[in-house]
């Protein structure tokens, strides 16, 4: 069983895993680089779990364990020594990514894993510079984390099976399902989620329908629990962008951005967290 988890990066994906792990009692570390954003991250926790609770969907006791077991730190590299597993959050940035994971691995204890959230970024790649790669591993939570079941595990070319085992077993101890991908662009998930939600918005552009109807085709038509324009919000047009920009060079024509998506990520629409995307969050 996992003891001691450092999350890096409290934005909504570093939040919400360490959320979930505090609530799962691991004692966790969120780090981040100010006390500012690490105190709006565990006021958004607190939050959270409140409305787990009102929901029926969170035991009372999650309050308490995150009381008991959740922690915060600006400085990453001391609050990786005494960890068994580091959960890595940060922007999609191929660069920022791996300077974090060489500067991790100086200090953290040989045997602890280190696991990355990156929606798309190859982990072979990532793990390239480090000194023991066997160890390194895609770990993909999905947003909103405290409610999404799915955790990808993503193996890497040298990714040992022991870590393999040890992410699939912790992800189970956090209450959630497993599936285990290769390391191929854009994995299971976020290949298939992004042809809908580019498509979703060229079909916008092309003036096919309203926001609301694209939506409500693929909600009631589909089953989908939201549609493709809505998610883009919950995402983050930014992370979508990103992400898309990345299987454009690897895959081809079909992850093309569409020019709406560049354009409102230009202008700070960034769905949800910024008040606007598509919808109007305010
Ligand atoms: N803890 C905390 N909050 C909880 C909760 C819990 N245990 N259970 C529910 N809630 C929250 C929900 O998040 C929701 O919050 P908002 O009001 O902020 O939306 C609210 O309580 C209502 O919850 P309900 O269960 O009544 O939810 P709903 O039926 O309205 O469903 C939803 C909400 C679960 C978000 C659903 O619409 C859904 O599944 N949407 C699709 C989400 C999805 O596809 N996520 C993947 C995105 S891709 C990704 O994340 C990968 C990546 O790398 C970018």
């Amino acid at each position: 069983m996992v003891e001691r988890v450092t999350v890096i990066g409290a934005g909504t994906m570093g939040l919400g895993i360490a959320q979930v792990t505090a609530i799962h009692g691991i004692e966790t570390i969120l780090c981040d680089l100010s006390e500012d954003l690490l105190s709006s991250a565990c006021s958004s926790i607190a939050a959270s779990v409140e409305k787990g609770i009102e929901k029926g969907k969170t035991a009372p006791e999650a309050r308490e364990n995150v009381q008991q077991f959740l922690t915060t730190s600006v400085t990453t590299v001391e609050a990786c020594a005494e960890s068994n597993f580091i959960i890595e959050a940060v922007p999609e940035n191929l660069e920022l990514k791996s300077r974090i994971f060489q500067e991790v691995e100086e200090v953290c204890d040989s045997a602890a894993i280190l696991a990355t959230n990156t929606s798309s970024l190859p982990i072979s790649e990532l793990a390239s510079n480090l000194k023991n790669p066997q160890r390194f591993i895609g770990m993909h939570f999905f947003n909103p984390v405290p409610v999404m079941a799915l955790v990808e595990v993503v193996r890497g070319n040298v990714t040992s099976q022991q870590t393999v085992d040890s992410v699939v077993n912790l992800a189970r101890q956090l209450g959630k399902e497993p599936i285990v991908v290769r390391d191929s662009p854009g994995f299971a998930t976020s290949r298939l989620g992004l042809v809908i939600g580019l498509e979703a918005i060229r079909m916008l552009e092309a003036g096919v329908a309203s926001a609301e109807e694209i939506d409500k085709a693929m909600e009631l038509g589909y089953r989908h629990p939201m549609g493709p324009l809505r998610l883009t919000d919950l995402v983050g047009l930014d992370v979508r962008l990103a992400i898309a920009d990345y299987l454009h060079a690897e895959i081809g024509e079909q992850f093309r951005a569409p020019d709406l998506l560049r354009e409102y990520v230009n202008k700070g629409r960034l769905g949800k967290k910024s008040g606007r995307g598509f919808y109007d969050w305010k």
